[in-house]
């Protein structure tokens, strides 16, 4: 078994899950800040204001991630705190945060690894139309090049956006992520367009104000089949489900990547959309599709697929997380595998992970077995894509610390790392420990 010595080892966070400061130093609003304040929206009326504090916090949380050996982390840049208003004028003390954030990384040895947007979408653009209005690609591409401008010399893994299907699906058609909106099927579909749009026209911005040589990629999620069994139709009816759009389920792969990667909605976007779907011009197309250094995803679980197509329902016996997730390995086998077969980019798990019941025992301490065993059985399988040759470059565990699980609020725990949110004190739990090693076991020569 063989990791590349240059494997990417890391955990991955989000602006908003983490960094508290809501409103500091010229942070302004995001979709997330106003849409955690309306009661009902999240569990037990949680708000990310300070959420784990890492603003102040973060040398502590890093000399953390050096001593358990991470080589990498993965975090977000909050666009309101370096464009209030979400363009226009630029906020020096939220770059000087990402600055510092940065420096102590190289220091520590930690690769930074930058995700450009995850959600906290900046409020002064949502009042303007948000994701519907045609001028929301540009007004990305503009954040992303200044980052690029300020950070590409530090940084070189860069991820355009964080799960456009969560983003957009649960934020834009069920309503149950912030902005909270019920779009209809037309209007979802013209918000994916801009996104992919704005993917693209980010691309180029952050290529064109690089200051070393970067690496450039997107972290999507979606569906993810499992053959029920390893016969040739079994394996290719699983792909097929992968990839197939489905208008029911707005965790479909294809609808968000082949346009991005492939130059082309997939044929049975018609099908499923009828006249809600227009085709973007082969001009958009074409800004869409820039080359990819590498697809990021992020993979937690998929049901089994039979022969015939059908899905089979997940046995009571199937342990579940605390987030009620199917707890299914072999997600981290054919996923990748499906992924590389058809993108034929080289692939980085930009987060795997579960939530658990973890709790302090007397002695302060935090055991999480249960993570450590999903940890080990879920790498089992990604394992066996190296050994197979596919080109696998990293692996991101969710979450380095528990935080603010957006609609979940802080009531289910992902972190390797534990949060009392009272003392803002860290625990690094035994899974924690039980990666560092793994890591050092695993670490290519
Ligand atoms: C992913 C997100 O969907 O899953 C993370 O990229 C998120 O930001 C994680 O925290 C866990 O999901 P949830 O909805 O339980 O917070």
């Amino acid at each position: 078994m063989s990791f590349s010595k240059d494997f990417l080892w890391g955990t991955a966070t989000a602006a908003y899950q983490i960094e508290g400061a809501s409103d500091k130093d010229g942070k302004g609003p995001s979709v997330w800040d106003a849409f955690s304040k309306q009661v009902g929206k999240i569990r037990n009326c949680d708000i990310g204001d300070i959420a784990c504090n890492h603003y102040e916090l973060y040398e502590e949380d890093l000399e953390l991630m050096k001593n358990l050996g991470f080589s990498s982390y993965r975090f977000s840049v909050s666009w309101p705190r370096i464009l209030s208003e979400g363009t226009g004028k630029i906020n020096e003390k939220g770059l000087e945060f990402y600055d510092r954030l940065i420096e102590s990384m190289l220091k520590k040895g930690i690769e930074p690894f930058l995700s450009v947007f995850h959600w906290d979408y900046p409020y002064e653009l949502y009042k303007k139309g948000g994701w519907l209005n045609p001028e929301s690609s540009d007004w990305f591409a503009e954040y992303a090049g200044i980052l690029s401008e300020r950070f590409s010399d530090r940084v070189k893994y860069w991820v355009t956006m964080n799960e456009p299907q969560c983003f957009l699906g649960l934020g834009h058609y069920t309503g149950s992520h912030a902005p909270g909106l019920k779009l209809s099927d037309a209007e979802y579909l013209s918000a994916l367009k801009n996104t992919q749009l704005a993917h693209g026209k980010a691309v180029m911005a952050i290529r064109e104000n690089a200051k070393s040589q970067i690496q450039v990629g997107i972290a999507p999620t979606g569906r993810v089949g499992i053959p029920q069994n390893e016969t040739k139709e079994n394996i290719k009816a699983a792909y097929d489900w992968m990839f197939a759009v489905d208008q029911q389920d707005f965790f479909t792969v294809s609808m968000y990547l082949d346009p991005i990667i492939l130059g082309k909605y997939p044929d049975d976007m018609k099908k499923e959309y009828g006249s809600s779907f227009i085709s973007p011009t082969a001009e958009e197309f074409a800004i869409m599709k820039q080359p990819l250094d590498f697809l990021g995803f992020n993979i937690y679980h998929g049901p089994e697929i039979q022969e015939d197509g059908s899905v089979c329902i997940y046995s009571s016996e199937i342990p579940r997380t605390a987030t009620n997730w199917p707890i299914t390995p072999k997600a981290l086998y054919w996923g990748p595998k499906f992924l590389c077969d058809r993108y034929k980019l080289s692939f980085i798990i930009t987060e795997n992970g579960m939530a658990n019941l973890d709790m302090v025992n007397e002695q302060g301490m935090v055991e999480d077995p249960q993570r450590n065993l999903f940890l080990q059985s879920y790498l089992k399988e990604y394992e066996k894509l190296v050994d197979e040759g596919y080109p696998i470059k990293g692996y991101y565990c969710w979450s380095f610390c528990d935080n603010f699980e957006w609609a979940e609020g802080f009531a289910k725990r992902f972190g390797l790392v534990y949060v009392d949110y009272k003392t803002q004190k860290r625990i690094p739990k035994s899974s924690a420990y039980w990666f560092s090693d793994y890591i050092k076991q695993n670490k290519g020569e």
